[in-house]
């Protein structure tokens, strides 16, 4: 009968796939247990790859075959590495573009502008070719803020070219539309407006384009997830939003919407006093940790009120870019990089689960008739309109 001398004679011919040295020169073989003709094996291997593992599992049973001895082996192996892949699947209307983040809150005025400026241009500073989309079109105030003020985009053919600034690319309904022109938005115009953002708009190839979204969860969160593969979703807050549930709301949205929550940016959660320097708690710093480990998420950053946060924004100078050695900027950099690791390192994301159960062409305000032919030429190619102009195409 086989005994442990035996068993270690017939491993140390068996050969570590690929190399020349054998799996006990290794020193791979681990533990050998031996009772009658059974025997158990422990190997500790160096590689994740199943192929290493099934060739291992069948040397060795046919050498322990030779010597009588049925043996169970187990082995222990690194981790496979994660997956990591630029690709999308589901409806892409903008596929030069490899990560779309978007930047939501579930009230108004809590910083999304601020925030999605600041970050944008962090992330640019960290070696990424960045730009804004400013979705907000109730009230677009990303060109303001990025200094773009009255500029107009370079038109080519019937697409328009984006705007640059502090190293990136911003498209806006605010240098689309006259300055103080007020339109009201219906649902569909909103949908047909964001889509346009996407598709007519001459973006280039970006590793990342920051969307600042209109406050809440409605229309344009719907169609942006459904037009493109949204890699990131930021929730913007305060600390007292938090206590009012509004920050949960867009995260139950990122949720619906298969949208992976990036992490929480709190904003105005301190106040930096701009003659000591000190800083302050007022609405009661660092109860978005809290929310975050609720959502299984991070809290990138906690953005005190400092007075040249908002002075930046209103002069369209940036903190970030102005100012990099103020603490604000500082933090910015810190979530740039926290986000910058979370889009990096993620699988494959799909908007396949969100799309509209019609086919495309056919909105709500499709008459019957054109609903039917719609829907017949939706199956050849996508496209059709009801042809009034309601944005539903
Ligand atoms: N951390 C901060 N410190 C000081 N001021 C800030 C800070 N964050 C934002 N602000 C200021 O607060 C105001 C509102 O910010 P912002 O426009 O970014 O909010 P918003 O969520 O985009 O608002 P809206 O919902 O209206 O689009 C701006 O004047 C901005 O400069
Ligand atoms: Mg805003």
């Amino acid at each position: 009968m086989a005994n442990i001398e035996d068993i270690k004679k017939e491993l140390s011919n068996i050969k570590y796939p690929g190399f020349a040295k054998s799996i006990v020169e290794f020193g791979f073989v681990k533990d050998i247990q031996v009772n009658g003709s059974e025997a158990s094996i422990l190997l500790d291997i160096t590689s994740s790859a199943q192929e290493v593992e099934d060739q291992l599992r069948k040397e060795i049973g046919a050498a322990m075959s030779s010597i009588g001895v049925n043996a169970t082996l187990s082995f222990n192996k690194p981790q496979a590495p994660k997956q990591q892949s630029n690709s999308t699947s589901g409806q892409n209307m903008a596929p030069q573009i490899k990560k779309v983040v978007m930047v939501s809150s579930g009230k108004g005025g809590v910083g999304k502008s601020t925030t999605t400026v600041n970050l944008a241009i962090a992330t640019a500073m960290q070696g990424k070719r960045v730009g804004i989309l400013d979705a907000d079109v109730y009230g677009p105030n990303i060109p303001r803020m990025m200094g773009l003020n009255g500029q107009e985009p370079e038109i080519v053919g019937n697409k328009a070219k984006p705007l640059n600034a502090y190293g990136v690319d911003v498209m806006s309904m605010g240098v689309l539309m006259e300055e103080g022109q007020a339109l009201i938005w219906r649902g569909a115009m909103i949908m047909k407006a964001i889509q346009q953002l996407l598709r007519d708009i001459l973006w280039e190839e970006l590793d990342v384009l920051f969307i600042d979204m209109p406050p809440g969860t409605g229309d344009a969160q719907l169609t942006l997830a459904q037009s493109v593969p949204v890699a990131a979703g930021i929730n913007v807050t305060t600390p007292q939003h938090v206590a009012l549930d509004d920050s949960r709301r867009s995260l139950d949205m990122f949720k619906k919407l298969h949208i992976p929550i990036a992490g929480i940016v709190e904003n105005m959660s301190g106040f930096i006093c701009p003659s000591c320097n000190t800083e302050s708690d007022i609405f009661g710093m660092g109860t978005c940790e809290e929310l975050a480990s609720q959502y299984n998420t991070q809290v990138l950053g906690n953005l005190p009120i400092e007075p040249a946060i908002r002075e930046g924004g209103d002069s369209g100078k940036p903190v970030t870019y102005f100012n990099p050695e103020s603490v604000s900027a500082k933090r910015y950099m810190m979530a740039a990089e926290k986000l910058i690791n979370f889009i990096d390192n993620q699988d494959e994301v799909s908007n396949e689960a969100i799309q509209p159960t019609m086919p495309a062409g056919v909105s709500a305000c499709s008459t019957e008739g054109q609903r039917i032919k719609a829907e017949q030429e939706a199956a050849k190619k996508s496209g059709g309109s009801c042809g009034t102009g309601c944005g539903c195409h």
